[in-house]
């Protein structure tokens, strides 16, 4: 219902009313409300004057004061907007039409590390690099399987499913989570794998499983233009990149270049890849599997690990891995959408693409490969159903800078048109989509946060396929009154509630 909430004094009381240690707090009063605001926000689309600014803003120090905030926000019936990395493509975190405020879980970081277990648990409120960090500080043979961004929170990334570059071998990040701690209710353990933030509850930390990683692995990063056979190249690499090794993981980024030396512009494929393995063994298999690429011994490059998560997060060769903890949030002005590819895409098609991507050039696309373990994962296991049969998932993002805010508008008609146009190629009846890649325009719930079965299905198809389903089932269950709830959040049914 609406909030009775006008003064900020009420709120406070009954935060100490109900917590023995005090919790910071941000009011709109307080000279510190913008920058804590803004510290996580990665985009800043959403930095404007006019963007709906939260009643306050709780940044807890430990579990209990996450309860609290709960227990205060119900009682005032005000919403709850939970921010753990600030990465969601549409703001969700951090932005509501209604009367909000944010739980910031930032200060909730801690992250333990068992080697001899293989097990770590960790707080939302770490990033994935930190993680990356904290494991590689104490082994060179374990690692974990999530996002390549290494700034990405844990609390939404994991929500959501969460892949990087051992996605084929070990599948997603919630594949990998075997506790955590949340309000402990049936069925929640499974719906919080995968099936969105912002829906069940709060998530304060994740028991993770650690995986092998061998102390070498190599890694290779080749562009082609079209003049260089980019078209076939790209062609070839749908037909074998989910099929390849598990331990290779193929990704593909196209995006628009001016061509050498006559300055027309062109597409470059860029073929970035990771391996479990060392340069020899890498070769032998681009040798059968993919020569056309034409890699050669100088290409590979033989690391450790964590160097490979540094280079592929863009960092220059042989940084130290403290890059990976404290630092700022990057922030850009972007939006992304998702595709899932299940047919090879013909050459003849891909040049429709090419001359599509050429009109609109600020709008690049990364070819993400599935198979392997992805594969073998049963799509009901977790609310994540992009499984076996899946070739490929498309990124298509769009970027622009702070002095083109004006043309905003422009660039996310950009990204809309490719998406239409890339229809023939993808996924049907649903059209999936990664509900990590937030995209507001696959629907919405109204803006108190409700939708019917129905409503809500379209885009939780999208996302979670059958699973949507159960989802809904779970979320009837254990917060029958839509406490948790936010844009794209899974509805409550009171029909479900009886089953
Ligand atoms: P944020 O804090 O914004 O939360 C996202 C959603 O989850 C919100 O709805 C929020 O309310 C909810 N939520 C947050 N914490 C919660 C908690 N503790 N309990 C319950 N709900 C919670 N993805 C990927 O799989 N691989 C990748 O390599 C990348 N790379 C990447 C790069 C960049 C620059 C961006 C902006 C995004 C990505 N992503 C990605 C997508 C990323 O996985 C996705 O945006 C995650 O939801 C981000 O999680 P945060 O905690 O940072 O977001």
């Amino acid at each position: 219902g609406a909030s009775s909430l006008t003064h900020h004094g009420d709120f406070i009381k009954c935060l100490s009313d109900h917590s023995n240690t005090s919790i910071p707090v941000y009011t709109p009063q307080n000279s510190n409300y913008s920058f804590i605001l803004q510290s996580t926000m990665a985009s800043l689309k959403f930095n404007t004057s006019t963007t709906p600014k939260p009643f306050l803003i709780l940044t807890p120090l430990k579990e209990s004061h996450v309860q609290t905030a709960v227990i205060c926000s119900k009682k005032h019936g005000i919403q709850i907007k939970v921010r753990s990395g600030g990465h969601d493509f549409e703001g969700l975190s951090y932005i509501s039409d209604v009367p909000f405020i944010i739980v910031d879980l930032f200060n909730l970081k801690k992250i333990d590390v068992d080697v001899n277990s293989k097990v770590a648990w960790v707080q939302s409120g770490a990033t994935t690099g930190e993680i990356y960090y904290k494991i590689a500080k104490k082994s060179k043979t374990l690692g974990f399987p999530a996002a390549i961004c290494t700034t990405v929170g844990v609390g939404g990334h994991f929500s959501g499913g969460g892949y990087g570059f051992m996605l084929r071998k070990y599948g997603t990040a919630a594949d990998n989570v075997i506790d955590a701690r949340i309000v402990d209710a049936h069925g929640l353990f499974w719906a919080i794998r995968g099936g969105g933030g912002g829906s069940f509850g709060i998530v304060v930390s994740w028991k993770i499983k650690l995986v092998s990683v061998p102390p070498v692995v190599t890694v290779f990063s080749v562009e082609k233009t079209l003049a260089e056979g980019a078209t076939s190249l790209v062609h070839k690499w749908q037909q074998v990149a989910h099929e390849l090794p598990q331990e290779l993981f193929l990704i593909l980024s196209l995006g628009v270049v001016n061509a050498i030396p006559k300055g027309n512009k062109t597409i470059l494929a860029t073929f970035a890849s990771m391996f479990l393995g060392d340069a020899k063994k890498l070769h032998a298999v681009m040798q059968e599997r993919f020569p056309e690429l034409g890699l050669e011994n100088k290409h590979y490059i033989e690391v450790s690990w964590i160097q490979s998560v540094l280079l592929f997060d863009g960092f220059p060769m042989n940084s130290s891995m403290n890059v990976l903890v404290n630092r700022p949030q990057p922030k850009s002005l972007a939006k992304a959408k998702s595709d899932y590819v299940k047919q090879v895409i013909p050459q003849i098609e891909l040049e429709k693409i090419w001359e599509r991507i050429l009109k609109d050039e600020q709008t690049g696309m990364v070819f993400i490969p599935y198979g392997g373990k992805m594969s073998e994962i049963a799509e009901s296991e977790t609310p994540f159903p992009h499984r076996n049969g899946t070739l490929f998932k498309v990124l298509y993002l769009v970027y622009w800078t702070e002095e083109q805010v004006e043309s905003s508008k422009k660039y996310i008609k950009q990204i809309r048109r490719m998406y239409e146009f890339m229809t023939p190629y993808v996924s049907k009846s649903p059209r999936e989509a990664y509900a990590n890649y937030r995209d507001l325009d696959l629907g919405q719930t109204s803006k108190n946060g409700t939708a019917s079965y129905a409503q809500a299905k379209v885009w939780g198809s999208k996302y979670f396929k059958d699973n949507f389903d159960k989802l809904v089932y779970v979320k009837s269950k254990v917060d029958p009154d839509n406490f948790f709830r936010n844009e794209q959040s899974i509805p409550s049914i009171p029909i479900f509630r009886d089953y």
